[in-house]
């Protein structure tokens, strides 16, 4: 091995691959790509603290002083342009090149563009810590943003906006907020808390119209109703970044393609992270792409172990977590794999609610309360979907019945 290994991407993923070589021992030439300006860092935090905190930073996932340490190139601002397989070389959009003896792309999601003329100055998007300073000097008392999309983007950004006293209204296309991957009932709870904290949110209506001058933005949607604004924030989704793979002909479906040990097509070549599709274990092989944070994370591991031959495969259950206000939903599994549902109350303000699937077997579990009254519950439920368990739908509605009993049966 001559040219070491390139990851491109520094973001939580790409960040802890390179760390993850050096735990695992690798000594050779490690560089990571990544086209912000920043240090890697934490994206939760960007539609959260970070949003709201007088002077935002970022929250750096490694130091300068440990890169160096670590003896890790870290290429900033720097995009990578092309990848050329059959010299294993990639291309800088600057010029030069770097060879590379295993490729890792951990290249994330870019938000999904609104597909409609009139948007300018007025109207962004929230993916990264540039774009939280953009937002951040509209976010104050006697502003008024509109958001365009009730998903997770929407609503934390809605729950830091009214914490710092603006107006907001929240549009939403779907019939009801958090359609992707959230059950009805911890939706409607997020709503109630929403609309308990001064939030508008309009549901079942798409934007006819957006008129946007620079200084002020005007929405008009389907249904006639007129919103002026002083920001439009735009959260309908996110779209993996391809283009390199696509460029480099790897087999792409609903993001980069790789195998159970995060190799794509090319066997020098790992994908991990938001930009990559991968058969999921726990459901039997299903093909899923995950935009979540400790996915990121545990990938980017796996995926810096992988490149130096450990052929450890991804094993995990899905995780995420949502803050709003006071505020915490937790899902682990994927709730579309069940049939029924079984509540089970924690307390009088938080529930869970357990996914089992047509033969019986736990496939998710999704729970809301304040701050941490859910954590443990979801944790131990995590377990009991990764063991494949086919828990009494009694017991694990019974309160008075632990979870931790149920996995050592
Ligand atoms: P990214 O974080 O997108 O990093 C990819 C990096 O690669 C980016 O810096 C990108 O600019 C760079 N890049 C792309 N192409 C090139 C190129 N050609 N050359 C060089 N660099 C390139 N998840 C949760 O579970 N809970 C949360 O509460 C939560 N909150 C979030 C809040 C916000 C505002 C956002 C945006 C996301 C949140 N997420 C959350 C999702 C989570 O942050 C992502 O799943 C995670 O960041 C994905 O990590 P990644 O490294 O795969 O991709
Ligand atoms: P999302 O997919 O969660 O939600 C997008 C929402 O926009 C959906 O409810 C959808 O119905 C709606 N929508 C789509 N088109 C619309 C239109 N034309 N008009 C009105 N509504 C429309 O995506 P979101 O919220 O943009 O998040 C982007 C990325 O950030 C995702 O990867 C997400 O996982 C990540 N993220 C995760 C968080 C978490 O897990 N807590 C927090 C913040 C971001």
């Amino acid at each position: 091995m001559d040219g070491g290994m390139v990851i491109v991407g520094a973001g939580e993923c790409g960040a802890r691959a390179a760390l993850a070589l050096r735990e695992h021992g690798y000594d050779g030439p490690v560089t990571l790509v990544g086209d912000e300006p920043h240090l890697p860092y934490e994206r939760p935090p960007l539609s959260k603290d970070a949003m709201m905190a007088d002077t935002p930073a970022v929250q750096a996932i490694a130091s300068e002083a440990e890169l160096a340490d670590k003896s890790i190139t870290h290429l900033r601002p720097v995009t990578v342009a092309s990848v050329d397989r059959a010299a294993k070389r990639v291309k800088l959009a600057k010029g030069g090149e770097l060879a590379y003896d295993r490729l890792l792309l951990a290249t994330g999601a870019t938000p999904r563009r609104l597909p409609m003329p009139g948007l300018g100055a007025r109207c962004v998007y929230l993916r990264t810590f540039s774009d939280v300073l953009a937002i951040r000097q509209h976010l104050k008392p006697q502003s008024r943003i509109v958001i365009v999309g009730g998903g997770f983007i929407g609503l934390e950004l809605a729950a830091a906006a009214r914490r710092l006293g603006a107006a907001v209204t929240v549009v939403e296309a779907q019939p009801r907020i958090l359609m992707r991957g959230v059950p009805t009932e911890i939706a409607a709870v997020v709503h109630a808390a929403h609309e308990a904290h001064g939030a508008e949110i309009v549901c079942g209506s798409g934007i006819a119209a957006i008129d946007d001058d620079g200084q002020k933005v005007r929405l008009t949607l389907a249904n006639g109703r007129v919103i002026d604004a002083d920001l439009a924030v735009i959260g309908i989704g996110a779209v993996p970044n391809t283009g390199l793979a696509e460029q480099a002909g790897l087999r792409i479906e609903n993001g980069i393609a790789v195998d159970a040990m995060l190799r794509s097509s090319d066997p020098d070549i790992f994908a991990a992270g938001d930009c990559c599709s991968f058969p999921l274990s726990v459901y039997g092989g299903r093909r899923v792409r995950l935009e979540a944070w400790r996915n990121a994370q545990d990938q980017g591991a796996l995926a810096g172990a992988n490149m130096l031959g450990l052929d450890l495969p991804v094993s995990s259950v899905p995780w995420f977590w949502s803050d709003q206000y006071e505020l915490t939903m937790q899902i682990a599994g994927l709730c579309d794999e069940a049939e029924t549902a079984v509540r089970r109350d924690i307390s009088e303000n938080a529930f869970i609610l357990f996914h089992l699937a047509g033969d019986g077997r736990l496939v998710a579990a999704s729970g809301i309360g304040p701050d941490n009254a859910v954590a443990r519950d979801i944790r131990l439920a995590e377990m009991l979907i990764a063991k494949r368990a086919r828990p009494d739908p009694d017991a694990l509605a019974s309160p008075d019945i632990k979870l931790k009993k149920l996995l050592a049966g």
